[in-house]
Parts: C-alpha cells; structure tokens; sequence
C-alpha cells in the first residue's frame, strides 16, 4: 500500500478513540482454533460465554442457506457439521456485524451487511470452480473487502456525505469521489484496519486492490475472484443502495477476460449459467443477514 496513503489514514482516523478493534472473543477463539490440536469442546464452550453470539451463530447455521436436513440447536452441533473454518467464518461474520451495529447516516447496515456477505458466499462458490486450494479463505476476503466504507461512513460522516453527492452529481465511482475529496479511498481504508488488526496479509492486499485487479502483486487470483464476486453481487443489485457510475457489465467482461487469460480453469467456466447460478443464491444471502438480525429485532 501507498506509504503517503498510509500516513494519511493514519493522521486521519489513528487518533479516533473508538475505532473498533477486533472482538476480544475473536482473538481468543482464532488463537484455540489454531492450535495443533483445537479441542471442539473447549470451542464450543467459549462460544457460549457470549449468549448473543452464541443465538446468532445457531440462527446462521439454521439459515436456509445450508439446507440442513434438521435444526442444528448447539454449538457443538455447528462445528461438527460444518467444520472448523466454516465456523470460524461464521464467527467472524457475526462479530463483524456486532461490531458495526450501527447505522451510519448515508450506509445502512443490513444492505452493507448483505453486499458483504453476498460477495464473500459468492467469492467462495468461484473459488471452488476454479479449484483454489483455499476457498475458506476467499469467503473471509469476499466479506472484509469493503469494510473501509463502513469506517468512512461511521467516523468521517460529514466527508462521507460530499463523497455520496459527488457520486450522484457527477456518476462517479466510490473511489473516484473518495480520493478526490479525501486523497484516499475506501481500499487504502479497509487495508490499513485490517493490518492494524493484525489479519493475514493476503486478505489486505485483496482488500487494497479490489478495484485494480492489475496492480495485485499479492495472491493475484484472490483479489481477482473477489472482484468478480463483487460485480456479480452488483450486477444482481445487491449494493448499499447509493447508485454509483461504475459500467458493472463491461467490468465483468474485463474482469472475466482478464482472469481467464491468466488461469486456464476459468476458461472452463460459463458466464451467464455462473451469473444466473449466482441469482438463485440473493434469497438465501438475505436469509442468512436477517437470520444474524433476529436477535436484535
Ligand atoms: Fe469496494
Ligand atoms: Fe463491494
């Protein structure tokens, strides 16, 4: 990342006191799980210290989006079904909403909640077509990629505000708007928090480079699948309902284009069944974002 970005960001966002940090419970259930040896009770019995995670995880896991063939009603449960990094997933997802529980003014939560949700289900569905070794690992890109927006949209309220007008007044793009009226967009935001939380750096230069697939120099297919997941999700208007100038058909033909030129198992793959493959999903994607809700409504 831009070292004069960095300081930028730093300068602008590295004194505000209430920046979220990564849940305590994450911390402490990602170091168990990555022990030689996790032990799923001892999981299970963290989990359960936290009641509201624990009601939210068993109501993502009943989701429709899993079709169990029986309602799963424990942690224990959970795990044994799903596995270890489907759950340590979940984990993350529901902490990451909790953690940005409120509504900005301009960005309502449940719609960025189910962009990202929808781009992380939708980077994993690629990622097992296109055989990468880590699908797991796409999900958690797919749905961290745009945190930066919430950041800018939470703690740079007034700036956020001109860059939503800019976006209208002039079709420009989040990140044409951002860095022309910041000198940063939401990219170098979201790539900057997760390094200060201390996450695997592949997933800060997916999030750095998502909208400039080329300029990846880092785990290149990664950032190249989220960026299609992501078109594919705003192709399928699933965006934060702020209507911005990016051309989403021809970038998915580039961005098709582009990947298939460098890995051959894409190639094999159909477009329009894969778009519409992918349109079948947006219900189950909604489901899954209202089941993490049903504690708060
Ligand atoms: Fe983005
Ligand atoms: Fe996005």
């Amino acid at each position: 990342m831009d070292v004069e970005k960095f300081k930028l960001i730093d300068e602008t966002l590295g004194q505000i006191e209430d920046l979220p940090t990564l849940p305590h419970i994450v911390v402490q259930l990602l170091d168990k799980m990555h022990q030689p040896t996790p032990q799923i009770e001892e999981l299970a019995d963290l989990i359960m210290t936290d009641q509201v995670l624990t009601t939210q995880m068993i109501n993502l896991v009943n989701s429709a989006f899993w079709g169990l063939n029986r309602e799963v009603t424990s942690i224990r449960e959970s795990i044994v079904y799903l596995g270890l990094r489907q759950v340590e997933n979940l984990i993350y997802s529901v902490s990451l909403t909790n953690t940005f529980e409120q509504d900005a003014p301009l960005l309502k939560r449940v719609l960025f909640w189910e962009h990202s949700f929808g781009v992380a289900l939708c980077s994993r569905l690629i990622a097992q077509r296109l055989k990468y070794p880590d699908e797991e690992m796409a999900y958690l890109a797919g749905l961290l990629h745009d945190i930066g927006e919430v950041i800018l949209a939470l703690y740079l309220y007034p700036s956020f505000e001109k860059v939503v007008e800019k976006i209208v007044a002039d079709e420009a793009t989040f990140c044409e708007a951002e860095n022309a009226l910041l000198g940063f967009d939401h990219t170098d935001v979201g790539a900057w928090l997760v390094s200060r939380w201390q996450l695997p750096p592949g997933l800060s230069s997916v999030i750095a480079h998502h909208h400039d697939i080329k300029s990846a120099t880092e785990e290149p297919l990664l950032v190249g699948m989220v960026r299609m997941a992501d078109l594919i999700c705003l192709y399928h208007k699933l965006d934060f309902g702020i209507t911005e100038g990016e051309q989403v058909v021809p970038e998915i033909l580039a961005t098709w284009q582009y990947l298939g030129k460098t890995y051959p198992e894409l190639r094999k793959l159909k477009m329009r069944p894969f778009l519409e493959e992918f349109n079948q999903q947006i219900e189950l994607v909604k489901g899954m974002v209202r089941a993490v809700y049903t504690v708060d409504a």
